[in-house]
């Protein structure tokens, strides 16, 4: 644990009477000041980690600690933490002032030092202006906006977000996404969003978690993520990608496809069944005889920047390949790409043992 960690999870079990755990023994830490990411399928338990972080739920075994102290019996009101819900739990009979001010309401703050902390609210999210105005009569956006800033109010030092964006048609999310990343950064606290979008999580994130029935599979940077997924699921869930059978030659050398490439993975044993994945970016069409690999080309889509080509090799391998050039469907082309572009996934491996072997074998390219 460092000084700018603020949240830790260790070994958290939450199970609701009777049935099977809804997280098993979840352990991470959350930095100060930082943009994090819940990213998983539905059901996967990361509303329930919002909850325990909120204090609305208490885990079954395990400690959450804030600011270095355990706070699993702490009340939610004492903890220094607000949550922007999906449907945003606005109160439709207050005005816009009424809602963002409803908590400092209660604390029974004077009225000169809520008009200023309104205000203040309002100015970050872009809404002064639209004190008086209804709820009703604010759009989809707007709504959204006035739940962060009624959460923002509290001053907190960590903002939970869950799904918020999901209900926004498709452009007003990306301004949404655009909006929210900056208020984070000029805020300073610490954001911990929730999404099942992995292009959203992607985008605003410095730090995803990826998780599937109720554990973290994988957790880092958009960039490690993407590039170096740790499994099936994550390789899979993250992005499009081809995702093979395969054996290592020997470190640095891999067999799939009927054929053996160079790759810039180690620290396998000689003959251990892997599984490898190339993203559909990475490989470049080429004319038949040329390249590393030879596929029958089965359909073409035009995606606007680019084509994607659903092909197959001999030995029956599904190719995804996005590319600019264009192919006819039964044409036979070719596939490059380079030893870089072939990561290499080792069955049942832990995250820790998982980032050691990375850092300790992966051969970084020198050539540009
Ligand atoms: N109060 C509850 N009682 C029993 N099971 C629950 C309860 N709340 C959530 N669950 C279950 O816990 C799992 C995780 O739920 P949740 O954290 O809401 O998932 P997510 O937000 O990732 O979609 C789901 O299988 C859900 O059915
Ligand atoms: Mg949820």
């Amino acid at each position: 644990m460092t000084d700018s960690t603020i949240i830790r999870f260790d070994k958290v079990t939450l199970q609701y009477d009777g049935d099977d755990a809804v997280l098993s023994d979840v352990s991470f830490e959350i930095e100060h000041g930082k943009f994090y990411t819940l990213l998983g399928p539905s059901g996967c338990g990361k509303t329930t980690i919002l909850r325990l972080i909120a204090g609305f739920i208490q885990p079954t075994q395990g400690d959450i600690y804030l600011s270095g102290r355990r706070i699993n019996d702490v009340p939610a009101n004492k903890r220094q933490v607000n949550t922007v819900f999906q449907d945003y739990a606005l109160f439709p009979h207050l005005n816009v002032y009424e809602n963002v001010a409803f908590g400092l309401r209660i604390k029974k703050m004077k009225q000169a030092a809520i008009d200023a902390k309104v205000k203040e609210a309002l100015r970050f999210v872009n809404l002064t202006g639209y004190e008086n105005r209804e709820i009703r009569e604010m759009s989809g956006g707007q709504r959204q906006r006035v739940a962060i800033a009624r959460a923002i109010v509290n001053e907190p030092e960590v903002l939970l977000l869950d799904e918020p964006l999901s209900a926004l048609d498709l452009k007003l999310r990306t301004e949404m996404q655009v909006e929210l990343r900056e208020l984070q950064r000029r805020l300073g606290i610490t954001f911990i969003f929730v999404t099942h979008d992995q292009e959203e999580a992607l985008a605003m994130s410095d730090e995803i978690f990826v998780l599937n029935q109720g554990r973290i599979e994988q957790s880092g940077t958009p960039t490690d993520i993407y590039d170096e997924p740790i499994n099936r699921f994550v390789a899979d869930f993250i992005g499009e990608s081809n995702i093979l059978p395969a054996v290592m030659v020997r470190d640095y050398l891999v067999e799939f496809a009927g054929r053996e490439f160079e790759c810039v993975d180690g620290g396998f044993h000689p003959g251990e069944n892997v599984e490898i994945v190339i993203r559909p970016e990475d490989l470049e069409i080429t004319a038949p005889g040329e390249g590393k690999l030879k596929i029958r080309v089965d359909s073409l889509l035009f995606r606007g920047v680019h084509y994607e080509i659903v092909g197959s090799d001999e030995d029956g391998n599904r190719w995804l390949v996005h590319s600019t050039r264009k192919a006819k469907v039964g044409d036979e082309i070719g596939l490059d790409f380079e030893p870089e572009a072939i990561h290499i996934m080792r069955f049942g491996e832990s995250e820790e043992d998982f980032d050691k072997r990375i850092e300790e074998f992966t051969e970084v390219g020198d050539e540009d």
